[in-house]
């Protein structure tokens, strides 16, 4: 018998750099092996699908055939970039010339950044993010070649001063940031903030990626204003956004909003990595959308998410804020980031399977959200979402958290 063919020297060598698991991936599995408390998901959880609405808006999905073809809309299914634009305008998240020609739906936000990166990225160009920042972000800006730098940024997101420090002394091709309830840290970077940013980004002539999945989520008041609407007519930013924490991540629906400038180019990318996107899903979630008082949607995961945030709050006062931990308070989305600095720990990933398999509780080391070259700034910092967890699982977990904390031995 002849050795199967094994492809080892025809893999890229990026190919084989993601088959390492990310932080995220080992985590996720030791907390499953060790039947821990997650406190790692950076999802919804399942009891808050809307199961009989989405069964409804599928019902009928087969009565169009014509939703079995290649799809004949461009850029997604009309109907609902219409009902996008019409969304954002109502919301004041997309200026007056966003019309549906300037949306493009992707499968989920991660497929928009996808796309940005390979239009905008050449390899060796610079590329700032937030520091730290998305992971999977990250994999596909250096997937496509890019030398990504951190900008340094505090609980109200990116400093100004730091973006322009940087751009002065170099040539950089965009921003990339998340400025509402930022993953994987909770920060929101307020609207002076952001005029700052766009003013800096207007002098040194550089656009702004904005990846703004949870807008939403937004537990304490409004989210502050898009850089998209903030830009007016400049049509510097491009925004992408998605129906995964507004309906299911399975759906696969994300979208862009873009000027014309670079819509052919994008739409060139998606149309090489897969033809069209699922009109079928696009049609569902359509029906879906038109059946549903979306306002109400939001309250209700807004009421359901603020009683999470606040429990792991409160859990976190009452167990880590003793020992010296400092973490910060969210004002939506899922994630809270916290600072174990003060007890003398700098390898988190270790205290981090220390904690899984002593105490049953599964958090995300912090490195695992830096450029590669900086993972060293997330030594002593740790994510903890609370999309999933219930106040007294909140409870529980950070206590036994707490107690891992005790108990390490540096
Ligand atoms: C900041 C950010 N951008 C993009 C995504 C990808 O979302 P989607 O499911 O729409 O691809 C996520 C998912 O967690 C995210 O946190």
């Amino acid at each position: 018998m002849t050795e199967p063919f094994s492809f080892r020297y025809q893999l890229s060598s990026m190919a084989k750099e993601r088959l390492d698991p990310s932080e995220i991936g080992v985590m996720g599995k030791l907390c499953a092996q060790n039947k821990a408390i997650s406190l790692t998901a950076g999802e919804p959880s399942a009891d808050i699908y809307p199961i009989d609405e989405l069964k409804r808006a599928f019902a009928s999905i087969f009565d169009d055939t014509s939703l079995l073809e290649y799809s004949k809309d461009d850029y997604g299914l009309l109907r609902l970039r219409e009902w996008i634009t019409d969304r954002m305008k109502k919301d004041g998240m997309a200026p007056e010339w966003v019309t549906p020609k300037n949306i493009l739906l992707t499968n989920g936000a991660g497929e928009a950044i996808e796309l940005v990166a390979e239009t905008l990225i050449d390899p060796g160009c610079t590329v700032l993010v937030e520091a730290p920042t998305f992971t999977e972000t990250l994999l596909t800006f250096r997937k496509q070649g890019a030398n990504c730098i951190g900008v340094p940024a505090d609980d109200d997101g990116i400093i100004p001063e730091e973006f322009e420090n940087i751009v002065k002394q170099r040539s950089v091709r965009f921003l990339y940031t998340i400025p509402n309830f930022q993953n994987p840290t909770g920060r929101t970077s307020p609207v002076e903030r952001r005029v700052k940013i766009l003013e800096i980004a207007s002098r040194y002539d550089i656009p702004i990626f904005e990846d703004d999945p949870y807008h939403y989520l937004s537990y304490d008041g409004k989210a502050p204003e898009t850089y998209l609407s903030l830009a007016g007519g400049d049509k510097r930013v491009l925004h992408s956004n998605s129906f995964s924490k507004l309906v299911a991540p399975g759906m696969r629906c994300g979208w862009l909003v873009v000027p014309e400038a670079i819509i052919p180019h994008l739409n060139a990318f998606r149309i090489s990595a897969g033809l069209t996107r699922p009109a079928i899903l696009q049609q569902g979630l359509f029906n879906y959308l038109s059946a549903t008082d979306f306002e109400a949607r939001v309250a209700f995961l807004c009421d359901t998410y603020r009683v999470r945030r606040n429990g792991m709050a409160d859990a976190i006062a009452k167990y880590l804020k003793p020992l010296g931990i400092k973490t910060n308070y969210p004002k939506g989305g899922f994630f809270l980031w916290g600072d174990a600095s003060s007890t003398g720990i700098d390898d988190i990933a270790a205290f981090a399977r220390f904690a899984v398999e002593n105490k049953k509780v599964a958090i995300v080391p912090g490195k695992a959200f830096f450029p590669r070259d900086e993972a060293e700034r997330g030594r002593s910092s740790f994510r903890i979402s609370f999309a999933k967890v219930d106040p007294a699982t909140a409870m529980e977990g950070v206590k036994r958290l707490s107690e891992a904390f005790r108990e390490y031995k540096k």
